[in-house]
């Protein structure tokens, strides 16, 4: 059966194509995720984005019991969000991070991770490839 999973963005990933190119390659999202609706055809996949925190957090407690995983860039929130955690938290399936940057080598501030603790796991630095690979390894999780 086909397999139903989300991807949700964090803050200012809506103007990805505005910022730096040479730390998040310069595509825009919707580019982005017409390859990987494209490349993952077996999926189902729910796309969100939201600049707004509990926005994020409403959407994924009403998901909750319709989604088999999940995939978030929750942007700065990674840095900030009890919130987003303790919402992560609730989840019973499985919760991939993503970030198109390598944050573990950026900015202090960067190296506080509120979310990523809580996810089965983490890809960082790989800029649209980062999404590919955690769409794979969800796949790859659920199957
Ligand atoms: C990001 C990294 C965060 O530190 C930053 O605030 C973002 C994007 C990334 O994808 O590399 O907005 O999550």
């Amino acid at each position: 059966m086909m397999k139903t999973i989300a991807i949700i963005n964090g803050p200012n990933l809506d103007v990805l194509e505005k910022r730096d190119s040479s730390l998040y390659g310069g595509m825009s999202f919707d580019i982005i995720k017409e390859k990987l609706t494209k490349e993952f055809n077996d999926l189902d996949i729910i796309f969100f984005q939201s600049n707004v925190e509990g926005e994020i957090c409403s959407f994924i407690n009403s998901k909750s019991d319709e989604i088999d995983g999940l995939i978030i860039n929750p942007g700065a929130f990674t840095h900030s969000s009890i919130a987003l955690r303790d919402c992560l938290n609730l989840l019973k399936v499985p919760v991939i991070e993503v970030h198109l940057s390598n944050i573990s080598s950026r900015e202090n501030f960067r190296k506080i991770n509120l979310t990523t603790s809580i996810a089965k796991g983490y890809i960082s630095g790989f800029k649209e490839y980062s999404y590919h690979a955690a769409c794979y390894l969800l796949n790859k999780i659920l199957n």
